[in-house]
């Protein structure tokens, strides 16, 4: 008999399979819901575990609110021959940061840099799909969003900051490419509603309770506040991402996104991308030696006793994507449950672990 958290591993393609029946069975276009399974499963891969195939249950619901338009197409304007911006329509955020990085590449081949500003959209997930996507065509990307408020502003108590990421992107050589993907918090908020899946306690200075306390108790966390990282430095980089994706792409800001767990009314959420063509002052191969060269530099810098190894950023998750190739993705049998009464609900095949386990 299984347990809420017995873990299982399942095949990469089979859990592609199930997203994108999932999504095509609420009413998303087959070529859409292939993008959207593809980002969803990245993050399963890369150990982004708070940001994938597990989000399906509470996109589902967007849709069947009728907050989230599951056929809505982003629409884009060539503002200048470097500058686009995109309407999301309210459809996922994947579909809109997706046509938002495309372009952006097609800019900077093009002229150097792209810059994207998108309006309307939703949440995108993981960040990192997108540093990811302009790495494989060599190109440099800097990716912000905004998001629902979940965090206080330093010297604040009530939520009024997107826990929304900076992330940034750099290919290499020989070595593991750049990705730096961040929230401004302690914790991404992802990992608190995971260990409440999970059953498992939260370290104590993640987030403080309703009452403005510190706690290990993710429901209890759930109602209080995230904490930023490095205190006011946290908080403005929240607030950045806000300047950018919000105030400047013309989405909404200063608090008023709407969380991805509250189906009264449209996310509104805004994005911001940079790509750059990585030579424009050398050869790439050039620019690619002196990448390989930092990467080693950093790895190869002299370790702190209680240390085994150090990592170039976004290595660990790279490592994993790797593992997770081979072995599977794991998932609590509790979240698979919780995954599969999604199938049901539209009739499609249910999510099936490898045979071999
Ligand atoms: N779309 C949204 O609104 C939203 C909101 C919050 C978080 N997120 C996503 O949640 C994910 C998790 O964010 P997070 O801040 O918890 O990430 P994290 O703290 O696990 O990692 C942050 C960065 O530090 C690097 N890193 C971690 N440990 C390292 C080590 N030992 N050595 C070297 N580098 C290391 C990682 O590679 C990563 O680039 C991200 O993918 C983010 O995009 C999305």
């Amino acid at each position: 008999m299984a347990t809420e958290t017995q873990i299982r591993h399942f095949d990469p393609t089979e859990v592609h399979r199930f997203a994108r029946d999932v999504l095509v069975g609420n009413g998303v276009e087959a070529e859409q819901a292939e993008i959207v399974a593809k980002c969803l499963i990245a993050a399963d891969l890369r150990g982004i575990d708070t940001h994938g195939v597990n989000r399906i249950p509470s996109y589902m619901e967007r849709i069947r609110q009728g907050v989230l338009d599951a056929k809505a197409v982003p629409t884009i304007i060539q503002t200048t021959p470097v500058v686009a911006q995109i309407d999301g329509h309210n459809g996922f955020g994947f579909l809109a940061a997706s046509l938002g990085i495309e372009r952006g590449i097609q800019m900077a081949k093009e002229f150097g840099i792209g810059m994207v500003a998108v309006k309307h959209s939703n949440h995108f997930g993981m960040s990192a799909w997108i540093c990811q996507r302009a790495i494989d065509h060599d190109m440099m990307s800097l990716v912000f969003t905004n998001s629902s408020p979940a965090m206080p502003v330093w010297g604040g108590r009530s939520k009024l900051l997107g826990v929304s990421p900076l992330a940034c992107g750099a290919p290499a050589g020989e070595s593991r490419p750049f990705i730096l993907d961040m929230a401004p918090s302690i914790a991404a908020r992802g990992k608190i509603y995971k260990a409440k899946r999970r059953g498992e306690r939260i370290p104590a200075d993640w987030a403080l309770d309703g009452e403005g306390f510190p706690t290990d108790d993710p429901a209890k966390a759930l109602e209080g506040v995230m904490l930023p990282m490095g205190g006011p430095k946290g908080s403005a980089l929240a607030i950045m991402m806000d300047v950018f994706s919000g105030v400047l792409s013309g989405s909404a800001f200063a608090g008023n996104v709407t969380g991805p767990y509250d189906p009264s009314k449209a996310a509104d959420v805004g994005h911001f991308l940079v790509v750059i063509k990585p030579d424009l002052f050398m050869l790439l191969e050039e620019f690619k030696d002196r990448m390989d060269y930092l990467y080693q530099r950093v790895v190869d810098s002299e370790r702190r006793p209680d240390f085994d190894r150090i990592y170039f950023p976004g290595e660990i998750e790279q490592i994993t994507e790797e593992r997770r190739k081979k072995e599977g993705i794991p998932y609590a049998a509790g979240e698979v449950e919780t995954l599969n009464k999604e199938a049901e609900k539209v009739g499609v095949t249910l999510l099936t672990a490898r045979s071999s386990e």
